[in-house]
């Protein structure tokens, strides 16, 4: 894979797809953490005298132009970042695009409009998504992928482009590949998993990959109760997805996985709800768990002791809401505080609590940008917008 410092940047216009998928709440950008991840790859083409097109997707707006995932805040909140003028395109590939990189200088930088606004970009139409992939590499002359959270992705931004173009990885794509071989190439022992939220199904690839990999696999989160319930308990009104039970109680018999014994039950899915914590085998009928208790806190970091290796990925409950977000910091915090062990959070949700807590993100050997592009790896599956990057 070449790397972006090896390409002659200089008066070229690069094309940087970077991952700038982050939460908005009343056209504010809450979690800047990507946009920041993205900033040396820009800064540095920037000094070099580049002429950069970022490219980004936001949400999911199906191939369709949607207001609400404009890229306008975030374009406001990188220009904060990066102390500089960004010039934000209304559109991805149109007229406005097209004057934006036109207008250009050396060192100057523009951000296109959410990608995913041009239904080429996620067709499943080999055709379709190479004619948009067609019109997004005329706008640029080389290609850079730092977008590690969207690798996964079989997308024009992400493959198809990369075929048009002279192509190179950011440092971010690198970094993350680096830390992810040192997971699943001879990992030092002992190694330990942590998943949680909410669904055991949207993990179940991941947990067969690991189980026979891993020395324990530690379960909170909503998709506890899976687990509890395939053990016999009463989990009340908790989050069951009973077509997985007899999943989870095949990944039981390894031994390895470790569950909560206590968990905080509520009345209602709500901050405001009365709640208590209970014992994890006996859940009250009316109670659902939103988050693991004090004990299983003591109880997994007891479990990750000695680790010398631990990827955790999903928090270990609704740590949105104050009364449930103390199973998330103590595992958090148990993780930042491993002595000599290589310690990554898998991104998306993990990485947001790990900043909604306020922990110190420096004391994690390091914060995945990608959540589900690291679990697909983590899982042995080729990455499209990596294969691509080593042709
Ligand atoms: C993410 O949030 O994990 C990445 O930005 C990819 O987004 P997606 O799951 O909508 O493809």
């Amino acid at each position: 894979m070449k790397t972006a410092s090896e390409l002659d940047v200089a008066g070229q216009r690069v094309l940087v797809r970077s991952d700038l998928n982050v939460p908005l709440e009343d056209g504010r950008v809450t979690d800047d953490g990507r946009i920041r991840a993205s900033l040396p790859l820009l800064q540095e083409l920037l000094a070099r005298g580049a002429r950069v097109v970022v490219v980004a997707h936001l949400g999911r707006p199906k191939g369709a132009v949607d207001p609400a995932y404009s890229l306008a805040p975030v374009a406001a909140r990188l220009q904060e970042l990066l102390g500089q003028p960004v010039r934000a395109a209304q559109d991805v590939v149109g007229e406005s695009a097209q004057e934006m990189v036109g207008a250009l200088a050396d060192g100057q930088l523009g951000l296109l409009e959410n990608v995913r606004f041009e239904p080429g970009e996620t067709s499943k139409d080999d055709g379709e998504r190479g004619a948009f992939a067609d019109e997004l590499a005329g706008l640029a002359d080389l290609y850079i992928d730092d977008a590690f959270g969207a690798v996964h992705r079989k997308h024009a931004s992400v493959y198809d482009v990369a075929q048009r173009l002279p192509h190179a990885s950011g440092p971010l794509v690198a970094a993350e590949v680096e830390v992810l071989k040192r997971l699943t190439e001879n990992p030092a022992r002992p190694y330990a998993v942590v998943l949680g939220g909410s669904k055991v199904s949207d993990k179940l690839k991941v947990i067969e990959a690991l189980l026979p990999k891993v020395d324990t696999l530690l379960v909170g989160g909503g998709m506890c109760f899976t687990f509890l319930a395939a053990q016999g308990h009463d989990v009340g009104s908790s989050l069951l997805e009973a077509d997985q039970l007899d999943t989870c109680r095949a990944f039981l018999t390894t031994g390895k996985v470790v569950l909560p014994v206590d968990v905080i039950a509520a009345a209602a899915f709500s901050a405001d709800a009365d709640h208590d914590v209970v014992p994890a085998e006996a859940i009250p009928a009316d109670r659902m768990g939103l988050d693991i208790g004090p004990q299983s806190v003591k109880v997994f970091s007891e479990a990750l002791q000695g680790a010398r290796t631990v990827f955790w990925n999903g928090p270990m409950g609704v740590f949105e809401m104050a009364p449930y977000a103390e199973g998330t910091r103590g595992v958090a915090e148990t993780i930042a505080s491993l002595p000599d062990a290589l310690t990554v959070v898998g991104g998306g949700d993990s990485a947001a609590a790990v900043r909604a807590l306020g922990i110190d993100e420096g004391r994690f050997t390091h914060i995945s940008t990608g959540g589900g592009a690291s679990l697909e790896n983590l899982e042995g599956k080729a990455l499209p917008g990596l294969t691509v990057l080593e042709t």
